[in-house]
């Protein structure tokens, strides 16, 4: 995600705004800049790449903005780089979000004659405050008037050359006033860029605009300007604990960010009850003319097409496979003209997946990929990109990644089935309402966090586990198993739970913690049996049910209950207990959770 930061006060704006973005640098980024105002002038500095020590070539001002960029729209480069400046190059913004209309508002803007020099989302926001400062309003009004325009997430700051002010505005993006010493002040993304300097600080919350000028902060309401009293805080975190927003661990801070990020990864593609993916109009417009569906990854993004084969297969009736990248490349796989072939991962630079990738396209297929990394090579050689919004994923082992990989795969499938019509508009029209309504299930179901981190603790200490699902959540119990190996060292295994019977039964013993993913659906009363018979060997059972099951509940050791959704979408809330799971065991266990021995967060060798 994106980093902000402002600063206005008696020292060197510039190169404070430059050590501030420094400090957002764990957001992830892949291009930054600065305009600073210095006798009623902005002077622009940008740059693709990491913040260098290098000088700045700014002159010496005393106020300034600056941003990290994090892509979602637009290629990386420098004129997408922020801030992002109006024709005249009077008005400066900065911006963290995602502005859903913008093609719509560009259009308009063009037809009034503005110029725009990239081809972000974000660009449009200067060329609105340009529009109405046209109207000879204060500035802080025609920043606000500007954005009530805007559909989608934003957190903005503005910075005028003519009246010297700075103006924040939030909207379902997080923005914070630092109050500094001497009436200086600092406009963040979040308190590490300036915590080394102030811990009082004022939160804004959605609608509040702030305005700086003259050394002096006032608050209103940016619907209706009125003015507002905001409370100032002391943050108590230390900038680790701030770059964790208070976690212990960044893979915390990502498996309780799911519900945002999923959030993200929905915006501007579900409207009015219809999945809407332009960057894929020419893949859908040859939906009819594919005969199979070919998922592709390593890990984790893996099990993503695993899942969401079942899905895909349900909806769209054509073959699915999901095959293992690395296997898939050296096989000589039959792959033609009528496949098409997608392509997950989070960091797009995995060699495996990029190899099987280039195997597929040369032997004619069509390639999509769903990403999380913008512009990264995966995406660059795939044909469309269905790019997830999960942010930057620092820990390890991906969760927030995976579930946003599961949210994409879902929208693409109904819009390939609705194409293809697999299925009726009613039907892809409730599936659209479940997505929506995803999230706050996701949020439910974090809330189980204390009950998890209970069971966790009891089992800590073993050396073995089995997790078993049946349909698609096997997956999810393959997934729930890799979580466990990989941060905790615990060996763990998974499988069909009607496996179990073939062979590996023989494991179960009163030491063997089994993890059931157990919810009342069309294959619950089979997983019912396969619990009885790992209790009739003393197993130890865990399960993952939907709330109310006080039956199964009874009859095993632990029960961790989640809430049910659209059953096609349910493996995306049943893997959450299978991350905190994982987490509360490894944190339990003293492992290095977010950089667990051994692993890469992206496997570039083969
Ligand atoms: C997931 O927890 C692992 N870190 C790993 O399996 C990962 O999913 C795999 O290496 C694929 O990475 P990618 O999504 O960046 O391609």
């Amino acid at each position: 995600m994106c980093g902000i930061v402002g600063y206005s006060g008696n020292e060197d704006a510039a190169l404070l705004v430059m050590q501030s973005l420094k400090r957002l640098e764990y957001r992830g980024y892949d291009s930054w800049g600065i305009v600073s105002l210095s006798n009623n002038k902005l002077s622009s500095e940008k740059k693709v790449g990491r913040i260098s020590e290098a000088k700045l070539s700014l002159p010496k001002s005393k106020i300034a903005i600056g941003h990290t960029r994090w892509a979602t729209h637009g290629q990386v480069t420098k004129q997408n780089a922020h801030p992002h400046l109006g024709c005249k190059q009077k008005v400066a913004i900065v911006h963290n979000g995602i502005v859903e209309n913008y093609l719509t508002l560009r259009e308009g803007l063009l037809k009034k004659g503005h110029k725009f020099s990239g081809e972000t989302d974000s660009e449009v926001i200067a060329h609105l405050i340009e529009d109405e400062k046209k109207k000879a309003i204060p500035f802080e009004k025609a920043v606000a008037n500007a954005a009530s325009k805007l559909d989608g997430s934003f957190a903005v700051v503005a910075l005028d050359s003519e009246t010297g002010s700075m103006v924040g505005i939030r909207k379902n993006s997080p923005l914070v006033l630092g109050i500094g010493k001497g009436n200086s002040f600092f406009l963040a993304s979040d308190v590490n860029a300036f915590l080394k300097h102030t811990k009082k600080v004022i939160f804004l919350e959605d609608n509040d605009l702030v305005l700086l000028k003259g050394h002096h902060a006032s608050f209103f309401d940016f619907k209706s300007m009125k003015k507002l009293k905001k409370k100032e805080v002391e943050v108590k975190w230390s900038s680790e604990e701030a770059e964790k927003m208070g976690f212990k661990h960044f893979m915390l801070k990502e498996i309780f960010e799911q519900p945002e990020k999923a959030i993200a990864t929905m915006e501007g593609r579900l409207v009015a009850g219809k999945v809407v993916l332009p960057e894929f109009e020419k893949i859908l417009k040859k939906a009819n003319s594919f005969n199979r569906i070919i998922f592709l990854g390593c890990g984790t993004a893996f099990y993503a097409g695993l899942v969401q084969k079942y899905l895909f297969e349900e909806l769209c009736r054509i073959p699915v496979e999901a095959e293992y990248a690395s296997e898939f490349r050296y096989r000589n796989p039959v792959v033609g003209k009528k496949d098409l072939v997608i392509a997950i991962s989070q960091s797009g630079e995995t060699a495996d997946t990029l190899a099987a990738i280039r195997e597929a396209k040369a032997k004619g297929a069509t390639l999509v990929s769903i990403v999380n990394v913008v512009d990264s090579t995966i995406a660059r050689e795939s044909d469309s990109v269905l790019y997830t919004r999960a942010g930057p994923e620092i820990g390890v082992a991906s969760t927030k990644a995976f579930t946003c990989q599961l949210v994409a795969i879902a929208m693409l499938a109904i819009a390939f089935a609705v194409k293809r019509k697999a299925v009726s508009k009613s039907k892809a029209a409730s599936l659209v309402a479940s997505l929506k309504k995803l999230p706050v299930l996701m949020q439910e179901t974090l809330e189980e966090k204390a009950v998890i981190k209970a069971i966790a603790s009891k089992y800590s200490k073993k050396t073995n586990a089995l997790f078993l699902g049946r349909g698609h959540n096997y997956p999810i119990a393959l997934e729930g198993a890799l979580k466990l190996k990989e941060i905790s060292y615990i060996h763990a295994e998974a499988m069909p739970a009607a496996e179990m019977k073939h062979g590996p039964i023989a494991l179960i013993d009163k030491e063997m913690p089994v993890v059931f993913i157990a919810i009342r659906d069309q294959t619950y009363e089979k997983v019912l049996s396969n619990v009885e018979e790992v209790k009739a060997r003393a197993g130890k059972v865990i399960v993952v049910t939907d709330k109310g099951n006080t039956v199964l509940e009874e009859m095993v050791d632990d029960t961790i209950f989640v809430p049910k959704s659209e059953e096609l979408l349910q493996p995306i809330i049943n893997v959450i207990p299978m991350q905190l799971l994982a987490y509360y065991v490894a944190d339990k266990r003293g492992c290095d959770v977010d950089k667990p021995r051994n692993l890469a967060k992206s496997v570039t060798v083969e």
